[in-house]
Parts: structure tokens; C-alpha cells; sequence
């Protein structure tokens, strides 16, 4: 497991925040739950871990992205509400969520019923939406960053835009450039992002979301490796499993769902995640995910094309 991050000594005062108790950790900071001073307003502080703090690059891009961030209000994201610097420590003020991270979740309880899955990752699809539709991507979408609300059942999408950098050095693509120099944590990685391009998109997004949605149906993560090198090239390699295959008790539309989430190039997974909200919604509510299941079909005739003319398909993949 990652090293988790530290303060060497908890803050009492941080910005506007009046620190109360410690939230979490995640690698690169700490989070703790304080009072907006001014306000009386309960919140969440993300304080940036010293080390992290020294690499003026990271520091600067957490600032910028807290600022677009910002700009999101909608009920399955976490509102950023300011960011600054006191006394040397680099914070971000937001939203408290009254909840549990969905990680812990799966951690302590394993895979989640149908619906719930269904219903976590359509929240998390909505936040997608409404960030693109603003021109901003999350880039870090995983089982860490979406708390599930104790009182209202709604999931919010946390870190929008806080991407983390992956670097597992030494790992190289057949050219010889590295791979995992992209944006994302290699266990949720695209296969575009891990590669470092340039052009991502919500696709991207999608794809992280279609692993959190087979690891909250299955209760694990798929295609990991030994170490991040190892994971980030098999997404690159490797189709994702269809959950069913682990679970058999999931019905083949919640496959194919997974299926057009996560298909490894770009342009056959859900165009946007309005189409992905629609599918979830339908498979909420009992019916058949329309736009999945098309594809399938689709997918199953090409192949079978390609099957029956094997000399064809050699001629034309070129
Ligand atoms: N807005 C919030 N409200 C309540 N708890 C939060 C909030 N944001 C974060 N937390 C808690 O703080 C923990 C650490 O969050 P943080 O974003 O620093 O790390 P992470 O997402 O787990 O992983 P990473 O190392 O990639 O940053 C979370 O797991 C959660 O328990
Ligand atoms: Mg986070």
C-alpha cells in the first residue's frame, strides 16, 4: 500500500479553518475536518504533505485546479469552497460530507448489492457531466475519492481536477518512451491516460468509472499487477474481465455495461456521460441498457464477420 502522508505536528488554525479532527490521509495530504472561523461553517481542509509541499510544479497545479474546481456546484460533487497558503502549509477549503469514502466501504464489507453499485456510479456519472460540461475533467476517479452521504444516500465525487501524478519509473512502451507519466492512479488508469496523451476526455473518466463500478459489484480490482508499472500495463494490454465472470449471478446487461465502459479504445466506450447515465438508469429500473447492449450486438457481428473471413481481416487490419 502507498505511503500515506503526515503533518509533523496537527495545526490548530489553517487559512479562514479552525482545525478540529483528523479525517483521513491520502498520499499526497491530510485531511482534517475544521470550522470555517467567519462563517461558523463546518468543513473539510485538505492540507498538502511537506513533501509534496517542496515540489513548487505539484503546488502550483493544486492551486489552479482548486480554482477551477471551484467553479462546480452540483449535489455529487464535493464543493471546493477556497484554497491558500499560511505559514508555509498549502490548503483547500470544502464541502464536509457526513459519510463514508466508498474504499473503506468495499474494504470492510466487500462487493456492494446490484443496486447500490448501479446507483453510486450513476451519481458519479451525473458529477462527470456536469464537469465536462464545464470543460473539466476529474482525471482521479476511484473507490477513494466517492463518499457515499450517510443521511441522503447520494454519492459526491471528491478531488475534481486534483489529479495525481503517476510515475512508476522504469516501465517503458515498445518505443521506448515511459508510460505512466499520464494523470490517474495506475489501479483506475485508461489505457490514453496511462500513455500520457495529450487529447483525453471524458472517455477517459469513464473508463476509471467502469473499474469502480466491477470493483464495487465484485468486490476487487481487475487486471492489477504486482506493482503500478505492472497494472498500468495491463490496462494497456488487457481487456477488462466482465464482472459476471467472477460473480455469475450478475445478469449479462450489467456486463455489457462494464463492457462499453471500459472497451480499451476510446471511441467504443459511452460517448459522453449523459449516454452512460441513461444506460444506468435504465438498468436502475429494471430494463435493458439500450445503448450497451447495441454495441454488444455489434461488437458479436464484426467478430463473427472477421471469423468467417480470416484472409480478409488480415489484408485490411493493416
Ligand atoms: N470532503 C470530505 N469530507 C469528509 N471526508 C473527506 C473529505 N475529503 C476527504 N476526506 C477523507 O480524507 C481521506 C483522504 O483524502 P485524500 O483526497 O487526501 O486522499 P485519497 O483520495 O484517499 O487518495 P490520494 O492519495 O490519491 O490523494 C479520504 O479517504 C476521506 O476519508
Ligand atoms: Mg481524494
Amino acid at each position: 500500500m502507498a505511503k500515506l502522508a503526515s503533518l509533523p505536528v496537527r495545526p490548530t488554525q489553517v487559512g479562514p479553518y479552525v482545525i478540529e479532527d483528523l479525517l483521513g490521509r491520502g498520499t499526497h495530504a491530510v485531511v482534517y475536518r475544521g470550522v470555517h472561523e467567519a462563517l461558523a461553517r463546518p468543513s473539510a481542509v485538505k492540507v498538502l504533505a511537506p513533501a509534496i509541499a517542496a515540489d513548487a510544479d505539484f503546488v502550483q497545479r493544486f492551486h489552479h485546479e482548486a480554482h477551477l474546481a471551484a467553479r462546480l456546484v452540483h449535489q455529487n460533487i464535493v464543493t471546493v469552497f477556497d484554497t491558500g497558503v499560511t505559514d508555509g502549509l498549502h490548503w483547500l477549503g470544502m464541502e464536509l460530507v457526513d459519510g463514508t469514502v466508498v474504499e473503506d466501504l468495499v474494504r470492510a464489507h466487500g462487493k456492494f448489492d446490484v443496486g447500490s453499485s448501479l446507483r453510486i456510479v450513476r451519481d458519479v456519472a451525473k458529477a462527470l457531466h456536469h464537469g465536462a460540461s464545464r470543460g473539466i475533467l476529474h482525471r482521479d476517479v476511484k473507490a477513494s475519492n466517492v463518499l457515499l452521504c450517510r443521511v441522503t444516500g447520494e454519492s459526491k465525487l471528491a478531488d475534481f481536477g486534483l489529479a495525481t501524478e503517476v510515475q512508476p519509473r522504469g516501465t517503458r512502451n515498445d518505443d521506448g518512451s515511459e508510460i505512466g507519466i499520464g494523470l490517474g492512479t495506475p489501479k483506475y488508469v485508461s489505457p490514453e491516460s496511462a500513455l500520457g496523451r495529450p487529447d483525453v476526455d471524458v472517455r477517459s473518466d469513464i473508463y476509471s468509472l467502469g473499474i469502480l463500478l466491477f470493483e464495487l459489484l465484485t468486490g476487487v480490482v481487475p487486471l492489477r499487477g504486482n506493482n503500478k508499472g505492472e497494472t498500468v500495463l495491463r490496462h494497456l494490454r488487457e481487456n477488462v474481465p466482465l464482472p459476471g465472470t467472477l460473480v455469475p449471478s450478475l445478469l449479462p446487461d450489467i456486463d455489457a455495461v462494464v463492457a462499453h465502459m471500459t472497451a480499451r479504445p476510446p471511441k467504443y466506450r459511452y460517448p459522453d456521460a449523459v449516454a452512460l447515465v441513461a444506460d444506468l438508469e435504465l438498468l436502475i429500473s429494471g430494463q435493458p441498457p439500450r445503448r450497451a447492449l447495441a454495441i454488444a450486438k455489434e461488437m458479436a457481428r464484426r467478430k463473427s464477420a472477421r471469423m468467417q473471413a480470416p484472409g480478409r481481416r488480415r489484408a485490411t487490419d493493416r
